[in-house]
């Protein structure tokens, strides 16, 4: 397949899921390649083919949007977050439960991928936070559209590639080699529910102090779908919670009062008051 046809396909394509081009642009191989398979799948010449196809067919909607997860991820992806969330964020939601006498502090990871966000997460808390609030603990809930992702997740074996931002030392102890891999030691797991959910459609039961939606909604969704799920998301994020999205993303016009984290110059983190 062409990359110009299957360009000119997604353009088409996209805005009738409620999805974005730019978001697409530089990543659009993955999603090509998958239609470049459901074409032949249908027996179809090329996407002007699966174009007619779909104006006949209102059912192959549905599989469609299943073609368009994009899935990369790595773990501490974007340095600055991280190092903002392991040696302010989490301490500060910590003393901050500890002043409550609140014994959990719940997060949220949505479209987890093979569960990278969420374990760096856990590692942020274990290597940063757990020494000094031995009675608090962290449960995260992680949830992806995806199941091949959340098998992924719960295997926890990744390539060499997927860590390499990750502090040497937490890989050190926190991994072991195992057939060219690297898999999360058990004790690393504990305290993770991954869940296939769509963002879109639902989100996991009660409140969160910490809400994770990075690289998914505010890149690839329309803004109509954006700002539908910041309200959805502002409903289980507890006040003085926070909300991190992407490094290069940014919250529709109505974010419900969110405030760019105080005192920080990280993009993307905001705080509910
Ligand atoms: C680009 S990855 C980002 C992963 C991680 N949040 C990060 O920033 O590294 C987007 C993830 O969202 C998932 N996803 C896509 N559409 C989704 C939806 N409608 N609901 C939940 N997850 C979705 C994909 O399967 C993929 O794992």
């Amino acid at each position: 397949m062409q990359d110009s046809d299957c360009v000119e396909f997604l353009q088409w394509v996209l805005p009738r899921l409620h999805r974005r081009w730019p978001g697409f642009r530089k990543v659009r191989a993955q999603v090509c390649k998958r239609i470049d398979r459901r074409c032949k799948a249908l027996g179809l010449a090329g996407p002007r083919a699966y174009r007619d196809y779909l104006e006949g067919h209102p059912d192959e909607w549905e599989p469609l949007d299943r073609l368009c997860p994009i899935t990369i991820s790595s773990f501490y992806r974007d340095k600055a977050v991280f190092d903002f969330l392991g040696c302010t964020l989490l301490p500060h939601l910590a003393r901050d439960a500890h002043e409550r006498a609140a014994e959990d502090l719940r997060a949220l990871s949505i479209g987890c991928a093979s569960g990278e966000e969420p374990y760096t997460l856990k590692l942020a808390w274990h290597f940063h936070v757990a020494p000094d609030y031995r009675q608090i603990s962290l449960h995260i809930v992680a949830t992806d559209v995806v199941s091949e992702m959340l098998e992924r997740a719960r295997k926890a074996c990744y390539p060499p590639g997927s860590l390499k931002w990750l502090p040497e030392a937490w890989r050190t102890q926190a991994f072991e080699p195992v057939a060219g891999k690297y898999c999360l030691r058990a004790a690393f797991r504990q305290g993770i529910e991954f869940i296939q959910q769509d963002v879109r459609a639902a989100l996991p039961e009660g409140s969160f102090n910490l809400i994770l939606c990075r690289n998914l909604v505010f890149t690839y969704f329309d803004e109509g779908t954006q700002q539908q799920t910041l309200e959805q998301l502002l409903t289980r994020l507890s006040t003085g919670g926070a909300l991190v999205i992407g490094r290069h993303e940014t919250l529709p016009s109505r974010t419900g009062g969110l405030i760019p984290w105080p005192g920080t110059k990280t993009r993307g983190i905001f705080q509910r008051r």
